[in-house]
């Protein structure tokens, strides 16, 4: 097979290391792919919100299967386009990619499907905020509907910090994406990613993961695209993902059919533990990052079938083999991350990291300058190591994430720990 990944993060790297090592694989291709993944495909310069351009890639390369990793190129359709020309694709259309580009599309998804979520409210200006904040008793979370990057979801405290959130995202802090507002119930508990291969009826659970999505040790600071993550989440067994994906997935696949949607590809939930059970938080329509980065090195058996099967509708429901154990992705981050980041530091230790047993390292924000592997993003690669159980895995992880160094680097040390994300 020949296939296209598109995107150039430490995911789309990830997914090229499992593809790239199948026995089905004859060629791997990436647009545009990062330095990392040049070590293992052909790149091509073509940036992932450019739809006609990857069409067109897709079509001269011949390929016979694209896998899209970033959320943009799916809201933006490049899905449906692909499948309109009879290339097997895998990433769902737009009409799904909703999920991740409104909020308030998906609680309205959720609530239809029956599935369990916080109680919200979609309102469009600062007197349906002020109502929904005092209906939810104060302490809530204000989210912007739209893509925002991570910046768009506040969890308040009381009802001053609410309405303060509420109307500067309705004031124009994040542009269009908070011109509607979903205020809804705070819930408390720890959080895990269910990621779910699905083929629009059939879905099959990826192995369970958290993520370590703030900047700081015990998740203080700001958000981020995620500093770390752990495979499996601490305390959430086989079954448990099992019966999430059972509750929460296969209905949303069904509610999305009922309405003349399929979903071909990675459907994420984002969930908290409750008291009260497992409650979605949100939902991504593509493979998590850093999370894959941790999954992908638990397979035990080879991924590009499932995602064939993904993309053409005979996913067969059978539980994934994995490797017992745990995998921890440590992220590497440049200064200045969230808020900017410095480019163009040199990296040092990468080959004595990568020669290190069951550890990989997947490149994200990397570029080439002089010959020499540098800095070029905010989140610039990820550790991987797996290990006997969690405490092995991350011994085993931040062990080769000491042999990696470059000017301002900034990391956590908490990854794959009890601690909060
Ligand atoms: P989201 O983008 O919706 O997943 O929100 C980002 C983060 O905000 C989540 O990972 C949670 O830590 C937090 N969060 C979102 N919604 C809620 C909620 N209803 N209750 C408590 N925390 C939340
Ligand atoms: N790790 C969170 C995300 O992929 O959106």
């Amino acid at each position: 097979m020949r296939v296209l990944i598109v995107g150039s993060g430490g995911r789309e790297h990830a997914l090229a290391a499992s593809i790239a090592a199948s026995p089905h694989c004859l060629e791997v291709h990436a647009a545009p792919g990062n330095p990392g993944i040049s070590m293992i495909a052909k790149c091509h310069p073509v940036v992932a919100d450019d739809i006609e351009g990857l069409v067109a890639l897709s079509r001269d390369l011949a390929v016979d299967l694209v896998v899209i990793g970033p959320e943009v190129p799916l809201v933006l359709g490049l899905a449906d386009e692909l499948r309109h020309i009879g290339i097997a694709t895998f990433g769902p259309g737009a009409a799904a990619a909703k999920m991740e580009g409104s909020k308030a599309f998906t609680k309205q998804l959720l609530d239809a499907a029956g599935v369990d979520t916080a109680e919200s409210y979609t309102v469009t200006d600062f007197a349906g905020a002020k109502l929904a904040i005092g209906a939810l008793g104060g302490a809530c979370v204000v989210k912007a509907d739209g893509l925002a990057a991570g910046k768009g979801v506040i969890v308040c405290d009381d009802a001053t910090e609410a309405e303060r959130a509420a109307e500067e995202l309705l004031g124009g802090s994040l542009g269009s994406a908070g011109s509607v507002l979903v205020i809804e119930e705070r819930m408390e508990g720890p959080e895990v990613s269910v990621l779910a291969l699905c083929d629009g009826e059939a879905a099959v659970p990826l192995p369970s993961a958290r993520d370590y999505k703030r900047i700081g040790e015990g998740g203080t600071g700001p958000n981020t695209g995620g500093m770390g993550a752990i495979s499996p989440a601490p305390g959430v067994s086989d079954e448990q993902a099992q019966q999430i994906v059972d509750t929460v997935h296969k209905p949303i696949l069904m509610e999305l059919t009922r309405r003349g949607i399929r979903f071909n590809g990675c459907l994420y939930a984002g969930l908290m533990l409750t008291e009260t059970g497992p409650r979605v938080l949100e939902f991504n329509v593509r493979f998590g990052d850093p999370e894959t980065q941790a999954v992908l090195p638990r397979l035990g058996e080879d991924l590009l079938p499932w995602l064939m099967a993904c993309a053409k509708g005979q996913l067969e429901e059978r539980p994934l083999k994995t490797y017992g154990g745990s995998a921890v992705a440590i992220v590497l981050a440049s200064r200045g991350y969230p808020e900017a980041s410095e480019s163009g530091n040199p990296i040092s230790g990468l080959a004595d990291a990568s020669i290190m047993r069951d550890t990989a390292i997947f490149q994200a924000g990397t570029a080439i300058a002089h010959g020499k592997v540098v800095t070029a993003g905010g989140r610039v690669l990820a550790v991987v190591a797996r290990g006997a159980d969690a405490d092995g895995a991350r011994a085993a992880a931040y062990a080769a994430a000491d042999k990696v160094s470059f000017n301002g680097m900034q990391r956590r040390d908490d990854i794959g720990s009890d601690s909060q994300g």
